[in-house]
């Protein structure tokens, strides 16, 4: 993959970062992109416009005002001409300028012109990153569709430790790419796990344990990542549903196959949980087929606790996938009991279905469900096909992470 052909609009603002731009413009150039470089007023303070025009070879844009640059160019088509818009560094300035459709220069301006997707790189201070005005307006921005890479943890100019360091410009560029590659989709670049179907848990070579899922809400939540761009991998228990093709697929019977393949397909940056995995398996497997003995008693099958997937993969410490999404199967008080098993399992959302009979929620075509947040937000969707599910799903899963 190669940015061959693809026209790259850099922000460069003013931080102690903007160095690494340059690296970035050197990247991007050397994949056959093209890069045009807007420098901010306090981005020219650590970086010259002379070494961005040598490095992209192209003029650099700064002033909003700029006859020279407006006969040129001209901002509303310096916005329209990119395929990707990065801003890096993206200072705490500069992102509050953007969520609040501020346009007082030719970064805020273009910003608030463009119609082209948004890659922002924010570095600040790890107390300007932590403050609830920051978060607040990423949020913001992020709801608007803001994609990011968020800065990394490590030692400051100012001497201070802490999250707020520019990522890498490999570790941007690899984001670029992963964007174009995805078809410019708002998953680029991530990796999620879904979990789907059943557990057979076998009692004899032709006897088990196991629930009537079809694997038709993990399969749809599957695709729908998939289609948002994510690299997806559906560890599934046994279903007899198509499966879709550009998702990869680990099949499983057990559920202690079914964790042991979760774990291998760790670090993720999503995972969600739509298995019915069976809580309980057969203490002893049988290796002839256990015979019927007219008259005499059937036989008492005891059975131990499977391990919990889902709790298993909260507990992983730095390899837990950093948005975690379980679901719940109730068959009454469900949103109440459902809130408890969010607590209880460690997942970060949990999506609540009744299963009660008569729902034709296992097997069925359609799902009404609540999404609970460990934030406290609930929200109750309306009854919908399941691949609508997956798709409002996905849309939530898109607005936390980009
Ligand atoms: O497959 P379909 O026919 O389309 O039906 C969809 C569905 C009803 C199966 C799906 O929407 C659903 O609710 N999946 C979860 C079923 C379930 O096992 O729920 P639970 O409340 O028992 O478990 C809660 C969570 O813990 C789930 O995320 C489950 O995957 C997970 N779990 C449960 C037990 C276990 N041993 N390990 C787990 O990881």
């Amino acid at each position: 993959m190669s940015l061959q052909g693809k026209d790259i609009l850099l922000i460069i603002s003013g931080g102690i970062a903007a160095y690494k731009s340059l690296e970035l413009i050197r990247l991007i150039k050397k994949s056959g992109g093209r890069v045009r470089c807007v420098l901010t007023k306090s981005g020219a303070e650590f970086v010259t416009p002379l070494a961005v025009a040598a490095l992209s070879g192209e003029p650099v844009y700064s002033d909003l005002f700029s006859l020279k640059d407006e006969t040129e160019m001209g901002h509303i088509r310096l916005s329209r001409v990119a395929d990707l818009v990065v801003i890096a560094p993206a200072t705490a300035h500069l992102l509050a300028r953007a969520a609040y459709g501020l346009a007082d220069d030719l970064a805020t301006t273009i910003l608030l012109a463009s119609d082209k997707p948004v890659l922002a790189c924010p570095a600040m201070n790890p107390m300007m990153w932590k403050h609830p005005a920051a978060r607040d307006n990423v949020a913001l921005l992020k709801k608007r569709g803001m994609m990011f890479v968020d800065p990394v943890p490590g030692e400051m100019a100012c001497g201070e430790h802490g999250e707020g360091r520019l990522a890498e410009p490999e570790e941007i560029f690899d984001r670029i790419l992963a964007f174009f590659d995805a078809g410019g989709r708002a998953l680029a670049g991530k990796k999620a796990l879904v979990t789907a179907g059943p557990t057979y848990e076998p009692l004899d070579p032709v006897r088990f344990i196991g629930n009537r899922s079809s694997g038709k809400q993990g399969i749809a939540i599957a695709a729908a990542l998939a289609d948002a761009g994510a690299e997806t991998v559906l560890v599934t228990g046994p279903v007899h549903e198509p499966l879709p093709e550009n998702i990869r697929i680990v099949r499983v019977t057990t559920a202690a196959e079914m964790l042991a393949a979760c774990k291998e397909e760790l670090p993720c940056d999503i995972a969600v949980c739509a298995a019915a995995v069976a809580d309980w398996t057969p203490e002893n497997f049988t290796a002839e087929k256990i015979k019927k003995s007219d008259g005499k008693k059937p036989p008492a099958i005891a059975l131990k606790e499977n391990p919990d997937i889902l709790k298993t993969l909260a507990g992983l410490g730095n390899q837990r996938p950093p948005l975690l999404v379980g679901f719940a199967a109730e068959t009454g008080e469900v949103v109440k009991r459902a809130k408890a098993k969010l607590a209880k399992k460690g997942c970060d959302w949990i999506v609540a279905n009744d299963v009660s009979e008569g729902m034709d929620t296992f097997g069925g075509d359609e799902n009404a469900v609540h999404l609970l947040k460990s934030d406290g937000a609930a929200e109750s969707w309306p009854r919908m096909h399941k691949n609508e599910v997956a798709e409002k799903l996905v849309g939530e899963i898109i607005v936390t992470l980009m």
